[in-house]
């Protein structure tokens, strides 16, 4: 199978920011629709990459942006609801009309992106759920003409991203850092092996109706990455690990403020250890790159 033009949906994103160049270094182009194309005209610089209008999200819009196409990225994703816009919307029924669109194009690659413990049934928070429900109708629902993998990471790292960088800011604030969650562990993957996996994938067809978890090679909890963050700027932090009630209380309290810095949901997912299983990154042949390769760059 050979891809000559790819339509990423939801790639003026922070994982779409790193996989756009990806696949122009590789010579595929790129199509990009962007509610907001003004906002993201570096990714045009992309030899073969064009911003696209991305109307509404429904299967007629959806196929004329996939039409020329030979691949669909779906990278569409959302961390807490707003009134505008819930998870089922985002995770499902967007997902959905993707598929039918690229089904209705004659596309004939679908690389959609999950989260690591998405489970429609047992997902521990709504945003899990949605994810899984997501991810199980695309490789479920998906014909022989559409063959679909799916990535599974924990945190992605790396420049831009919204997980480090934000920790880092919130250091900047004097004080003690009261930190949620802080016993909640993840296996942070590289954002560069995460495209790394997406452009392997595109074209092996021992990954079509497969799912791959992502993972990096450590184990830390939320407080040991706090604490790394600090080490790594040279900075001294007292973090204060709450107990679960003041988390709660903290989700609850951030839950309603604007932007939604950290919700009940949020917590929810907390409580499920964000590690794999089988670390797809091994099945596809990438060496998983460690925190120490990137993090320190990312403050240089
Ligand atoms: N980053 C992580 O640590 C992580 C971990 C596990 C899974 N994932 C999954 O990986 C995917 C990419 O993540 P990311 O970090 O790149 O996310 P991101 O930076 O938040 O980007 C999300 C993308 O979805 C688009 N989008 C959101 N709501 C939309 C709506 N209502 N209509 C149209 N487009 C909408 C955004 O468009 P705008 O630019 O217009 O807002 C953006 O292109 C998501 O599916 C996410 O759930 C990420």
């Amino acid at each position: 199978m050979k891809i000559h033009k790819a339509c990423i949906i939801g790639g003026t994103g922070f994982v779409g920011h790193h996989l756009v160049p990806k696949f122009a270094n590789a010579g595929i182009e790129c199509r990009i629709p962007a509610r907001r194309p003004h906002r993201y005209t570096s990714l045009e610089v992309q030899p073969g990459c064009e911003l696209t209008m991305l109307g509404q999200l429904d299967v007629a819009s959806l196929k004329s942006q996939f039409d020329g196409c030979d691949a669909v990225i779906n990278l569409l994703g959302i961390l807490n609801e707003s009134n505008s816009c819930s998870f089922e919307e985002i995770h499902v029924e967007a997902a959905e009309k993707i598929l039918e669109a690229a089904q209705q194009s004659g596309v004939k690659r679908l690389l959609h992106m999950s989260a690591l413990n998405a489970d429609e049934t047992n997902g521990a928070s709504n945003y899990l759920k949605s994810k899984g429900k997501g991810e199980n109708l695309m490789l479920m629902q998906s014909s022989n003409d559409v063959k679909v993998t799916s990535f599974r990471p924990s945190v992605i790292f790396g420049g831009n991203d919204s997980f480090i960088n934000r920790f880092a800011q919130l250091m900047m604030i004097p004080g003690p850092l009261p930190l949620a969650c802080a016993g909640a562990k993840f296996s942070p993957v590289y954002v560069g092996d995460v495209t790394a996996a997406f452009l392997r994938a595109l074209t092996d067809a021992s990954t079509f109706g497969k799912s791959y978890e992502l993972c990096g090679p450590r184990t830390l909890t939320l407080q040991e990455i706090v604490e790394y963050i600090a080490h790594i700027k040279g900075m001294h932090k007292n973090v204060i690990a709450l107990g679960d009630a003041m988390s709660r209380l903290q989700a609850k309290i951030l839950g309603v403020m604007p932007g939604k810095p950290f919700t009940m949901d949020n917590y929810n997912s907390l409580q499920q250890p964000s590690v794999c299983t089988h670390n797809g990154l091994q099945q596809l042949g990438i060496t998983a790159t460690d925190m120490d390769a990137i993090v320190p760059r990312m403050f240089s």
